[in-house]
């Protein structure tokens, strides 16, 4: 595992030059925000040794660096998600890829359903904790020292200066910001109204099927994390309508402007 790391981030400093401190995943319908990002470079997955490849419509799958707020940045266009397949080790790799290359920062966005009553669709959502509800961990089986410790502390899984500097520009732009908990499940189904109730009751503001994972390894990786979700559709009891992936798509569309608004002011100051 550690070769195959040390290989792929061997292969993306030759053609990325000088690392940048901060990494971005993109989520569902958030690929927009790499519009923004200026002297681009494209990476597609499929040139990068060891990388998985990218399946779901709405994840064009490459590595993309360039400048966003005047600071470079490496972003993710497309992630790996569980239920398409991957295990956990192919979910997080990038991750560990990111951490071969000394990245410091990781920014992470997803599209999630909304169980707080006081969310509205198109709300954007600063992660401030997670439930794992995956039924395989990404660190499960040997520890590597060199990537970290075997049990990692998970006490502040979302730094909290990020939080606050996040809230603090959110206020500032007057941008609209809801915090709380999201809650990670494999999918690929959406929720039943029982199922949404079941994670608000355990203490879950939104759930969606991506993002724990990564924000696992990048804790074990001692990186600092910060993360969003646009609420794309509700799973509050007595608002609950069929979804479907292009509703998502949509709705995380339209609010991803904000949320780019919110990534690159604070990118810009780290
Ligand atoms: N549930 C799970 N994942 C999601 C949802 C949802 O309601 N919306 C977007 N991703």
């Amino acid at each position: 595992m550690l070769e195959t790391i040390k290989q792929t981030a061997d292969y993306l400093k030759n053609k990325i030059g000088e690392i940048p401190n901060t990494a971005i995943i993109l989520g569902t319908g958030l690929g927009e925000l790499a519009h923004e990002i200026d002297d681009k470079k494209e990476i597609p997955y499929t040139g990068i040794p060891n990388f998985p490849v990218s399946t779901v419509e709405g994840h064009s799958g490459k590595l993309i660096t360039g400048t966003l707020g005047g600071k470079k940045v490496l972003a993710m266009q497309g992630r790996f998600h569980y239920y398409e397949g991957y295990n956990m080790k192919e979910v997080t790799f990038p991750v560990r890829v990111f951490q071969a290359l000394g990245i410091e920062y990781l920014f992470v966005s997803n599209a999630a359903g909304g169980m707080n009553p006081s969310f509205d669709i198109g709300d954007i959502m600063l992660i401030e904790d997670h439930i794992n509800l995956f039924p395989e961990h990404p660190l499960h089986g040997k520890n590597f020292n060199e990537l970290g410790t075997r049990f990692p502390d998970m006490s502040e899984a979302y730094n909290k200066g990020l939080r606050l500097r996040a809230m603090e520009i959110a206020r500032e732009k007057n941008i609209k910001l809801q915090h709380g908990v999201y809650v990670g499940v494999q999918g690929p189904t959406f929720e039943t109204p029982a199922e949404y109730n079941f994670f608000r009751v355990i203490g879950g503001d939104a759930v969606g099927m991506s993002t724990v994972p990564e924000v696992i390894v990048a804790n074990h990786a001692k990186m600092k994390v910060l993360a969003f979700s646009i609420i794309t559709d509700l799973g509050v009891i007595g608002k609950i309508v069929e979804v479907s992936h292009e509703d998502v798509q949509e709705a995380a569309k339209i609010a991803q402007p904000k949320m780019a608004e919110i990534m690159r002011t604070l990118i810009q100051t780290i």
